[in-house]
């Protein structure tokens, strides 16, 4: 196959070729996989170790580029850092400094995380503005917003962000913050900062994600005090300290999401072992609305049954409505379904890349701005693709396990920011699927 491959040079200007994911399509799926940790759960509870001023024991860490990524951001303020396997051992007790470093920044939005736990425990914090990435501008304005409330002066100066406990003593003080918008890191900053703020801390409008619920267990696990966390308006009693904690964290709902479409696209029977079946009701519905059958085996196991994929509406939301990190793969899936789709991304501005590539592989979706018509087609055929952001990475995967010939999925560095590894998980189900670098 003669391909026009994305090609680096690498410092002495020799080209060198990117690792890309051949996909031979049409194999039919069957078996169990094991999900992983939740990168979105583990990021933030990462950065909330800052907050203990001991050793804390994180399970179920995935083995990801992201958490890659924010081991760096903490070992440069000082965190040692241990891994074996899903562990994570961090000891947080001698922070050396307050700044996270650029170069990781611009490559982890949710370095920024770090924020509120710094200003809680030094008073302190100096963290690059994270830029935007391909699915939108990404702003932490109500992240900024919040930490002011609870008494720090912030500035913004040559893109860093400079925070400061105003007041003696370098606390924090408890507030009330209405969000303009439920966001999920706002949100998740402002719990983490109110935790040992002096008085109560209400957050109004305040997002509702299994992450978030995850992060408040975890604080909880170290004696922080917090309640109506999974509910829009979560309540924080500031504590003196906080102490070590030893915690699992929460399986990864849109890895788990991923892994339906992929039964549900291929139209074969797979099992999802590990996962929490409450955390994906909208994606359940979804599927079952459009022709799948699932069955909740028990409280950790899900079976996807196919049946005929029928075109159907999505809007994302915030949670519980639609998850916006399954939007691309739903339209994979959509795409190849009897009758016409429409898609609705409400939650960030420019997530529809996917629609682009998925028409190479002879998908019909017309996108104007954050809405997608989807025409379903019988079938989609084998292309070179290019990934464009994390989610339509695997968006991509999915349609070349259902596409005649073969698909050649670029741009892997995505991918491998949010699913440890996924080709070797599809391939264990019976996919033709292999990493390669074609030199
Ligand atoms: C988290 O991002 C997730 N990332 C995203 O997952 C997920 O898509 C998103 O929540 C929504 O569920 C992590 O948890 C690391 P938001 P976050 O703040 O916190 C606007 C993936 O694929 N906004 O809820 O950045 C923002 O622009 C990633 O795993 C502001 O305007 O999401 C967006 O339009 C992608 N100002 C909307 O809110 C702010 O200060 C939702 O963003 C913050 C957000």
């Amino acid at each position: 196959m003669n391909l026009a491959l994305e090609h680096t040079t690498n410092q002495s200007g020799q080209v060198q070729d990117q690792p890309v994911l051949e996909i031979h399509g049409r194999a039919s799926l069957r078996g169990e996989v094991k999900i992983s940790g939740a990168k979105n759960s583990a990021l933030a509870i990462m950065a909330a170790t800052l907050l203990c001023p001991e050793y804390c024991r994180l399970r179920n860490i995935p083995n990801l580029v992201d958490i890659d990524r924010m081991a760096q951001i903490l070992q440069s303020l000082g965190v040692k850092l241990a891994r074996s396997g899903d562990l994570l051992d961090l000891n947080t007790s001698n922070l050396a400094q307050l700044k996270a470093p650029y170069e990781i920044v611009s490559q982890l939005r949710a370095s920024f995380f770090v924020t509120g736990p710094l200003l809680a425990r030094l008073g302190l914090a100096k963290i690059p503005l994270p830029g935007g990435c391909a699915i939108g501008a990404r702003p932490v304005d109500l992240h900024i917003k919040g930490l002011q409330a609870l008494g720090a002066e912030v500035y913004i100066e040559h893109g860093v962000v400079s925070a400061a406990v105003k007041g003696r003593g370098g606390k924090l003080t408890g507030a009330k913050v209405y969000l303009d918008y439920p966001s999920v890191g706002a949100t998740e900053t402002i719990m983490m900062a109110a935790t040992t703020a002096v008085g109560e801390t209400r957050v109004e409008n305040a997002a509702r994600e299994p992450e978030i619920v995850d992060l408040a267990n975890f604080c909880r696990s170290m004696g922080a005090k917090i309640r109506g966390d999974g509910t829009n308006t979560i309540i924080i009693d500031g504590v003196n300290s906080l102490h070590s904690t030893d915690y699992p964290i929460i399986p990864d709902r849109i890895e788990a999401g991923t892994f339906l479409v992929a039964g549900a696209i291929t139209q074969s029977e797979i099992t999802l072992d590990g996962v929490v079946p409450e955390h994906l009701t909208a994606v359940i519905a979804k599927l079952e609305e459009i022709g799948s059958r699932i069955i909740i085996e028990d409280t950790r196991r899900l079976r996807i049954l196919p049946g005929q994929v029928l075109a159907t509406n999505i809007e994302t939301l915030p949670y519980p409505g639609f998850p916006t990190d399954i939007q691309a793969q739903f339209m994979a899936l959509l795409s190849i379904a009897q009758g016409n789709s429409a898609i609705t991304e409400t939650v960030f501005e420019n997530r529809m890349g996917h629609g682009a590539e998925l028409n190479r592989m002879g998908a019909d979706i017309r996108n104007k701005s954050n809405y997608a018509l989807v025409r379903g087609v019988p079938r989609l055929c084998g292309a070179p693709v290019m990934s464009t952001d994390l989610r339509a990475s695997a968006a991509l995967v999915l349609a070349g396990l259902a596409a005649e010939g073969t698909t050649i999925v670029q741009g892997l560095h995505h991918l491998d920011r949010g699913y440890e590894n996924i080709e070797g998980k599809l391939r264990q189900l019976g996919a033709n699927i292999e990493r390669v670098t074609f030199h």
